[in-house]
């Protein structure tokens, strides 16, 4: 080839990678929020983006049927709960597959079905080893049914686990290991995936190695080889995500199975709630964990390939916040589906925003405030616990987005959190006839006082008594934390 030749094919490569996506990228569709966007909406933002796999925490039909007739390849799942009853019956896994998954699998037009994900993290430490015992033989009966069904080929059985089933003696990844108190549980899953040829699913968050521990070195949670190195056997680690990846490796290796696939379910950094939660550092982690996926560049022991799910979409202002108050500021989109900072799916860092969810809409432009003349914030406080207690004041609190309000802005969040999550109901803002229904944005800087959207459905509904506490695993992680 001529020196034009080369310089068009370089273009036109160019130009082939810019409309692509990362392979192999995917995102985490999780609907624990009051107001979920419409599920069309969201099939509609991921078409948008071009993102092409994405990962749920049930089968919800409204949900999977919103994804027919797309290229989109699906990860369905299993909620915790459920798990005894897969595990004590073959019959009901059948029954599962017939109806939660065969059912969508009509050609053409039917759902790319491609993973159930067996339980979410079950073996967090935090649950107390109570789905220690069910979550083998449901996976088992799974996919189990899976086969029978003929479709056991194209769609595997994995079971998202969290990084703290594996831990190591020293900082460094050679000394990995699987959890000893359910050492023996994970080696038979190991071998049962790997007898399918079913891939290894773990959810690994840097930002939590930080949160967890002030002494972290900041730079390591990051990609950009600013921080420490630990050297092991000749392998260099500069971030904390290769280091936590390849004690893993490790851990499977000594099980016997150094070939295994492993996918990465979640990973992902926060945007408020803590001091190092913020678009700014979250464009920083997302920027350097694309570019590194789009290089195929992988970790030290596993270089190539990693199928990658970012976690999450979307900001779930009814996740536990147990955890810490992060825990519902994760999506890469706020809770209308609007794009929070630059990201480039493409890994080439550019400085673009993803496309917005198309269609939202709003309630009126209207706010609950606290009445400018009160002054007696004590006597207001129980309002203010109460209105917190069944909205997101998540945002209130130092170095977060909502830190710097003054003692009366502060009420107002609050009672307009309240106001928004109960769909701006008159009675919602009455709290003993100190609140008032305003027209002028009330936001405060960085503040943002949000207008709550149209929910596409309340499945969740206001019915708070259902504070199920679903404890999100990875804040209780205690993955060892290379300091
Ligand atoms: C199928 O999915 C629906 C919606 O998530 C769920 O309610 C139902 O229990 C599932 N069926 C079985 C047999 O698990
Ligand atoms: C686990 O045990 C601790 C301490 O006994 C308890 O506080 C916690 O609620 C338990 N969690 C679950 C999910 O059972
Ligand atoms: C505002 O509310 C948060 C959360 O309740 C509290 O931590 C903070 O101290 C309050 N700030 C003022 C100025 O009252
Ligand atoms: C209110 O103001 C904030 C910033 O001050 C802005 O981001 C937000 O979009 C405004 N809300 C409405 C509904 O106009």
């Amino acid at each position: 080839m001529d020196r034009a030749g080369i310089l068009v094919a370089w273009a036109v490569s160019m130009m082939m990678v810019s409309s692509n996506l990362v392979q192999g990228l995917g995102v985490n569709w999780g609907t624990m929020a009051s107001h979920p966007l419409h599920p069309s909406i969201v099939a509609n933002l991921l078409k948008d983006n071009g993102i092409k796999k994405v990962k749920l925490f049930d089968s919800d039909h409204w949900t999977v049927n919103a994804l027919a007739d797309s290229d989109i390849e699906v990860m369905i799942a299993i909620p915790n709960l459920e798990l005894e009853d897969f595990a004590g019956s073959y019959h009901h896994a059948k029954k599962f597959v017939k109806q939660n998954v065969t059912a969508h699998l009509k050609e053409p037009g039917g759902v790319k079905i491609r993973y159930v994900g067996v339980g979410n993290e079950p073996f967090l430490k935090s649950y107390n080893g109570s789905f220690v015992k069910s979550t083998f033989p449901a996976l088992q009966n799974v996919q189990k049914a899976l086969d029978e069904a003929g479709v056991g080929d194209k769609i595997k059985a994995t079971v998202p686990l969290n990084a703290d089933v594996y831990e190591s003696s020293s900082d460094k990844p050679s000394d990995g290991n699987f959890r000893p108190d359910i050492k023996d549980q994970m080696v038979e899953i190991v071998q049962f995936l790997n007898d399918n040829n079913a891939p290894f699913s773990v959810n690994i968050y840097p930002f939590l190695s930080l949160y967890q521990n002030d002494d972290f070195p900041v730079d390591f949670a990051f990609f950009d080889n600013t921080g420490r190195t630990i050297n092991d056997k000749n392998l260099q680690y500069n971030n904390v995500f290769d280091a936590n990846f390849d004690t893993l490796v490790w851990a499977l290796k000594k099980a016997g199975f150094p070939n295994l696939k492993i996918l990465v379910g979640e990973v992902g950094w926060p945007t408020d709630g803590h001091k190092s939660a913020n678009a700014k550092s979250a464009k920083r982690f997302y920027d350097g964990l694309i570019k590194k996926l789009a290089n195929n560049k992988g970790t030290p022991m596993k270089p190539g390939y990693l199928e990658t799910y970012l976690f999450g979409l979307f900001d779930e202002d009814q996740k536990s916040v147990a955890p810490g108050p992060f825990e519902r500021h994760w999506g890469i989109f706020r809770y209308d589906g609007q794009p929070k900072f630059p990201m480039d799916l493409s890994g080439q860092g550019r400085n673009q925003m993803l496309v917005p969810a198309k269609g939202v809409q709003y309630l009126e432009k209207k706010w609950c405030v606290l009445d400018s003349d009160v002054s007696d914030f004590e006597a207001v406080g129980p309002q203010v616990d109460f209105a917190c207690g069944l909205s997101d004041c998540s945002s209130l609190g130092l170095a977060r987005s909502c830190g710097e309000l003054n003692a009366h802005d502060n009420v107002s969040y609050a009672f307009n959190m309240y106001f928004q999550t109960l769909d701006q109901s008159v009675e919602a803002c009455d709290f003993k006839g100190w609140g008032r229904i305003v027209t002028n944005n009330a936001s405060q800087g960085d503040c943002l006082f949000p207008i709550q959207i149209m929910s596409g459905g309340k499945r969740l509904g206001l019915s708070f008594a259902a504070l199920v506490v679903t404890i999100f695993g990875g804040a209780l992680m205690s993955f060892f934390l290379f300091v």
